[in-house]
């Protein structure tokens, strides 16, 4: 801090927010549509633009309607979407082997995009638990999940994608070393330019559970994921985490939940000076939608006080439901 240190009365905080144009001037943080990734549920069909339920005003669209939503968000200014299917129980095995079947549910939608609109990103999460019949981000055996039986199932889920034409890899499962595999099997396959965004540290939430229902895994997940996701007590594992997922070759990465883990994205981006991203997780999602839905809140006020939240406490940029309403608002 400065050697000068004035005090009241020379020094008036409230000058620099006597009106709009000086509350403009000195604003440390903005938002812009360029800071959202909007996270897209697919599903099976033509013509499907299904709600999910303990998420109201999020849907899971079969690829056409995908199409359009997506055209939207990228007239919105929005860089990227993340996709995320829900499968047809009737293709779940233990080993999720429909992860890396060319034609499944995520390569279609990637590929309907990538052929119907251009100058918009498709990320692709990196996990076996929309395949797998336990629910469960790896491989289970005798109630044990797999870490490097995972990791090479990792590889081939995203060497699959990658062919399909996903711009960015973004492994959610937290199995150790899959950012060094997944970098390997991906230059081994010539996509040396897809990218990879490591959900680095990613922690064991009670936040998840719309978006389990959103994918169909939840009914399927047997325990919990507490042997490979963060536990929520720890701060300084996640910069271990972090560390690792960068040496081992991640572009970006990524804090998640959001909310209630704000003091890891600053720490993280203070210490390594990454793109650092954070996932404002379906519970969060959730819980603000429904204390507005009940008139407990006002929805774009407190929408947006939470995006700009995100900003200052130092991520570049934001997975969130909430993407197409923040991007409409800085819009107009
Ligand atoms: C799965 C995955 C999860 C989310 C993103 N990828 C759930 C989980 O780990 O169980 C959560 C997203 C959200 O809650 O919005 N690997």
């Amino acid at each position: 801090m400065s050697t000068v240190t004035p005090s009241f009365p020379s020094i008036r905080m409230r000058r620099n927010r006597r009106t709009p144009w000086l509350r403009r001037l000195v604003q440390e943080t903005k938002l812009t549509p360029s800071d959202f990734i909007w996270p897209v549920f697919v599903v099976d069909g033509e013509g499907q633009k299904t709600p999910v339920s303990a998420m109201p005003g999020v849907f899971r669209y079969s690829t056409d309607m995908l199409i359009e939503a997506v055209k939207d968000a990228k007239d919105l200014g929005i860089p990227m979407v993340a996709i995320f299917p829900f499968i047809d129980p009737a293709l779940k095995t233990p080993d999720g082997a429909e992860a890396w079947n060319s034609d499944n549910l995520v390569c279609r939608a990637v590929r309907a995009i990538k052929d119907n609109v251009h100058y918009i990103g498709v990320m692709c999460d990196v996990a076996l638990d929309p395949f797998n019949s336990d629910g469960h981000d790896g491989i289970v055996q005798d109630g044990i999940i797999l870490n490097d039986e995972s990791v090479e199932c990792l590889v081939k889920q995203s060497i699959n994608q990658a062919e399909a034409g996903c711009d960015v890899i973004a492994p959610s499962d937290m199995m150790d070393g899959r950012v060094a595999a997944i970098r390997a099997g991906l230059d081994g396959a010539g996509h040396q330019d897809v990218a990879i965004m490591s959900y680095a540290a990613k922690y064991s939430s009670g936040f998840y559970d719309p978006f389990r229902d959103a994918i169909g895994s939840g009914a399927m997940l047997k325990g919990d994921k507490k042997t490979y996701q963060m536990s929520p007590a720890n701060s300084d594992e996640a910069l271990r985490e972090v560390a690792l997922d960068i040496s081992e070759g991640a572009d970006m990465v990524m804090v998640k939940p959001g909310l209630p883990y704000l003091d890891i994205v600053r720490r993280v981006k203070d210490t390594f000076a990454m793109p650092t991203f954070v996932y404002n997780v379906s519970g969060e999602y959730a819980m603000l939608r429904s204390a507005c839905d009940n008139g407990f809140l006002e929805y774009n006020r407190v929408m947006m006080e939470t995006m700009q939240s995100f900003k200052r406490a130092g991520s570049d940029g934001i997975l969130t439901y909430h993407a197409i309403d923040a991007a409409t608002i800085l819009n107009d």
